[in-house]
């Protein structure tokens, strides 16, 4: 194993915690971060001039447009610190010959917690609650939660992620059931059933999104799977925005179809999460019309945020950067 070649990495859209964990993980490495906090787009790619490699995240636009930016400033290493891919235009990369890693498994319970703590939310409104006690108004009315024991609770993507909150959910007693195109036995072996789209849509209490945004799942949650749905069904997203069309949804909710919405992702997140906003007027209207419902939950994009996530993406990116670097297999590799 050699870590002779020097990898400079510029990292775009640098948070603090971003900074510590990856500065820790390439003490004693031959990668060397430059920490950027704009996010990477045809405006901001010429900060990379210099480096051998780039860092990426989430929001990063790495369309063709960028890659081709990238490579002409001699950068053919691109190490994305999270596991989806679909900001990234993978087939650009190929052609360019700009290489790809990304992390595609770090702490599978991050995200899925993330979403249980949703549920628990929405549910028993420990968020109003909490208001509420404080303002010492202790008046319960509005309050009224269902028991989760005895629900059915439905996962669409029975990958890392969604079989862990199927398990937990499990723990909660529910009967829990599935949508996925490649069902994997050892999932029907932990007692989760398989269904077909309109009966899992209409058997389903609680639906959480655990799948990848790809040209199949993209506004997967429509106007007609919305109607399909259990009325007052609650509605978890913590995968991508664009699985859900958020304009069908808000129809849901006006309705009562959709009894309650949870999310850590938006359609248009790219223009507002990891951002401090509060002294500004935000201007998407479909985002605030969202926020004015009592019964939706919004976060902004931290499912994957724990300590235990967090070291092992820092890990992993390094490990990617020393391996690219070097000419070494990389087990992570995309393209
Ligand atoms: P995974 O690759 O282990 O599992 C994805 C599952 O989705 C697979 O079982 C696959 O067969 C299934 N799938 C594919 N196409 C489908 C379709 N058309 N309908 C239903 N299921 C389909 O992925 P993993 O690690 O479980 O992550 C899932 C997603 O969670 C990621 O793609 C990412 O978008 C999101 N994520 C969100 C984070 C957050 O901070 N909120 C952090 C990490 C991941």
């Amino acid at each position: 194993m050699s870590d002779s070649r020097e990898c400079r990495v510029a990292v775009f859209s640098t948070q603090k915690y971003d900074r510590i964990f990856l500065t820790q993980a390439a003490t004693d490495s031959n990668v060397q971060f430059h920490f950027l906090e704009p996010r990477l787009e045809p405006d901001t790619v010429v900060l990379a001039q210099g480096a051998t490699a780039i860092c990426a995240f989430v929001n990063d636009r790495l369309d063709a447009e960028v890659l081709q930016a990238l490579k002409e400033s001699g950068i053919d290493l691109v190490a994305l610190r999270c596991a989806g891919f679909n900001n990234v235009d993978l087939k650009a990369a190929e052609d360019l010959g700009v290489r790809v890693a990304r992390v595609p498994a770090y702490s599978p319970n991050a995200v899925a917690e993330h979403a249980v703590a949703l549920v628990m939310t929405l549910n028993r409104k420990t968020h109003r609650a909490f208001n509420r006690v404080r303002e010492g108004n202790f008046l319960l009315d509005g309050l009224m939660g269902f028991d989760i024991n005895g629900r059915t609770v439905g996962v669409v993507g029975t990958g890392r992620i969604g079989r862990v909150f199927g398990r937990i959910l499990q723990g909660f007693g529910c009967r829990v059931v599935a949508f996925d195109p490649y069902p994997d036995p050892e999932v029907e072996e932990m007692g989760i059933e398989y269904l077909p789209w309109e009966a899992f849509l209409s058997q389903s209490d609680i639906i959480s999104l655990h799948c990848p945004l790809t040209p199949e799942t993209h506004a997967m949650i429509d106007a007609t799977a919305v109607g399909l749905m259990k009325p007052g069904a609650m509605l978890i997203n913590t995968s991508r925005g664009a699985i859900i069309d958020t304009h069908a949804v808000i129809d849901g909710l006006k309705s009562g179809r959709i009894g309650s919405l949870g999310l850590d992702v938006y359609e248009q997140e790219e223009n507002l999460f990891f951002k401090d906003l509060s002294e500004e007027v935000i201007q998407d209207d479909v985002f605030q019309r969202l926020q004015t419902f009592p019964n939706v939950l919004i976060t902004g994009h931290q499912g994957f945020l724990t300590r235990q996530a967090m070291e092992e993406i820092a890990r992993t990116t390094v490990d990617n950067l020393r391996c690219l670097s070097n000419d070494e297999r990389c087990f992570n590799r995309l393209v």
